[in-house]
């Protein structure tokens, strides 16, 4: 950890599709423990953003530092960064329709194995969790086990998703769009696992359309727009901000 304890610190990055630039001097913070918001319009550069703190390419950071634990891994390969903690579910949940929920979950393990063949560059890699934690967490996916992902409900599989990047143990787990394309019965069930999980010490990082769902759930927030931060700070001083949330997310 760095000396004021922040768990992951971007610092005024610049990302680019080729030469689309992006990410405009975008910087932001995420303390141990907290559920942090992303919130922004369709196109405003949350998807950018999270896919440049997990390392993933595109996008192109070309200046600025993100720091993870206090470590500067802004060079650091994508599944480094995953071992070494950083784990995000993408808005596509890739999950593997023709094997059971059981073998999703092994396959999760295979992955990070392999990967731990690459080596790593930062810190400790967290512990894998357990298969049966993460079953009770998800009692869905427990009553699942041998059903195949791809007969599972979009709700199911965005656990099963979720599910599959806690198995590798991340100290922060980044959502992109958790909730996109999912009845509002499921969102609940959804947003309760959501709690559950940082109830037992993640850290989350949470992007979402549904600024009003977002909002409720986490702590404090950032709103982007053309790929600068336009606000920040706790939920409910966005809540009160009817300026604000009606010129940059329409609600
Ligand atoms: N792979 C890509 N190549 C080129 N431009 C992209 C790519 N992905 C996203 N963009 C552009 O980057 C901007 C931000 O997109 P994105 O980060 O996906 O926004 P959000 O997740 O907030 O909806 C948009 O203008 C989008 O068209
Ligand atoms: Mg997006």
């Amino acid at each position: 950890m760095s000396d004021n304890g922040t768990l992951l610190a971007v610092e005024d990055i610049d990302a680019y599709y080729g030469e689309s630039h992006i990410l405009r001097g975008l910087s932001l913070e995420v303390q141990p423990g907290e559920i942090c918001a992303l919130l922004g319009r369709n196109g405003a550069g949350k998807t950018t953003t999270v896919r440049s703190i997990a390392g993933a390419s595109p996008p192109d950071v070309r200046s600025g530092t993100i720091r993870f634990r206090g470590r500067d891994v802004t060079d650091v390969p994508v599944d480094d960064r995953s071992i070494g903690g950083i784990g995000l579910v993408p808005e596509e949940r890739r999950v593997f329709s023709n094997l059971t929920v059981a073998e999703n979950l092994r396959m999760a393990e295979v992955s990070r194995n392999r990967s731990n063949l690459i080596g790593r560059n930062i810190g400790e890699p967290a512990e894998t969790v357990d298969v049966d934690v993460i079953y009770e967490a998800f009692p869905r996916l427990d009553e699942r086990r041998d059903q195949l992902a791809g007969t599972l409900s979009g709700g199911e599989q965005q656990m099963l998703a979720i599910a599959r990047a806690l198995r590798q143990g991340p100290d922060l787990l980044m959502l992109d769009e958790p909730y996109e394309g999912l009845a509002p019965q499921i969102v609940n069930d959804v947003e309760d696992a959501i709690g559950r999980i940082n109830d037992e010490g993640t850290t989350i990082l949470l992007i979402e359309q549904n600024a009003i769902a977002a909002m409720a759930i986490s702590d404090r927030c950032y709103v982007i727009d053309q790929g600068e931060v336009v606000f920040e700070g706790p939920s409910e001083e966005l809540e009160a901000d009817e300026e604000i949330r009606q010129r940059y997310l329409g609600v």
